[in-house]
């Protein structure tokens, strides 16, 4: 089976990377826009791809012909996009549609990410079968990126995911948790906003939804987080508690005080019945993805 990986040097897609360049059922096509940064260079073969090139995304994935292609490229930032809603679209939304007319030619199995964003954030946690209502440009643009799929002929999963954390090398973004443990550690004195709720995803568990669905064929649409849901403020001083740094530091404000360029939703979280019962999803508890956090720091 092969299969192509796009934005391999993200943090989903570096844990796609490192999961299946061992198994040897598998041909492992990474591919980013520009070089390769992970260190291992063993397993797979890297190719530059920007997936916002129709020219590129056509001449690699003609040639090559995955049997699978996964999409985790994305402008992840949700502000910049309410700032630059043109090359949000044109990674957010266009590059989709490119990956889904070359999917349908070739009959490829794509399997794009998408976020609990779409939602409004006044009925979670969320069903598959919730109607969104995104209040954000990065929200919306994933809206936009699952209405192509919908009316799609390809053989496509949209795995949508909350927050997510872990630790990779050379990420041009940071995430909450490796944040919030180095800003415990020196002590800082931190406000967190305490009235939004999420279920945040470790980045191996969103890593193994995507290679359950094309293991089991599995198509349509899943919920594929975290399952403790918790405010941010919860997130901060459960990694607090859990590492054994003093919380007396922490202290709680609203979302208003943020004055943040995009809107967010208040209270998401995902019911995950469908991908337990359909791909045998089973992410692990906060405090077992701090565990295994911790010890890939250490090592
Ligand atoms: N992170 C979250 O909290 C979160 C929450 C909900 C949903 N999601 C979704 O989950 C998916 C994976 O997210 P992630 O956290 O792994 O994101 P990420 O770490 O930002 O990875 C995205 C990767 O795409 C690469 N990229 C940027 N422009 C590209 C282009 N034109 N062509 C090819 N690659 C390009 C980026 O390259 P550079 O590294 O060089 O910038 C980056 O390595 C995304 O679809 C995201 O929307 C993420």
């Amino acid at each position: 089976m092969k299969i192509l990986v796009t934005g391999s040097n993200g943090l989903l897609g570096q844990k796609l990377i490192h999961k299946l360049r061992t198994d040897k059922s598998v041909e492992l096509i990474a591919s980013s826009k520009g070089s390769n940064r992970l260190t291992i260079k063993e397993g797979y073969t890297y190719l530059s791809l920007d997936v916002t090139n129709n020219i590129e995304v056509e001449e690699i994935i003609y040639s090559e012909k995955p049997d699978v292609i996964i999409n985790t490229a994305a402008m992840t930032n949700v502000d910049v996009c309410e700032d630059k809603k043109e090359e949000c679209d044109d990674l957010n939304v266009n590059a989709v549609r490119y990956l889904a007319d070359c999917a349908t030619k070739i009959d490829a199995h794509l399997i794009h990410i998408s976020t609990d964003f779409i939602f409004d954030g006044q009925n979670g946690p969320y069903s598959e079968t919730d109607i969104p209502n995104p209040l954000s440009y990065y929200g919306l643009s994933k809206l936009k990126s699952e209405t192509i799929l919908l009316g799609s002929s390809c053989r496509w999963t949209i795995l949508r995911t909350i927050i997510v954390f872990g630790v990779a090398e050379n990420l041009s973004k940071g995430n909450i948790v490796l944040w919030a443990k180095r800003a415990l550690e020196k002590g800082d004195s931190l406000n967190i906003i305490d009235d939004q709720f999420r279920a945040p995803t470790l980045a191996e568990d969103l890593a193994d939804a995507c290679i359950l669905s094309f293991k089991k064929k599995k198509y349509g649409v899943y919920h594929t987080s975290g399952k403790d849901i918790m405010s941010i403020f919860e997130i901060v001083e459960r990694i607090a508690r859990y590492y054994g740094y003093p919380t007396d530091k922490l202290n709680k404000i609203s979302t208003s005080t943020l004055n943040q360029i995009a809107e967010r939703p208040a209270y998401t979280g995902f019911i995950l019945d469908k991908s337990k019962r359909d791909l045998g999803y089973n992410p692990h508890s906060f405090e077992e993805c701090l565990e295994i956090i911790d010890k890939q720091l250490k090592n």
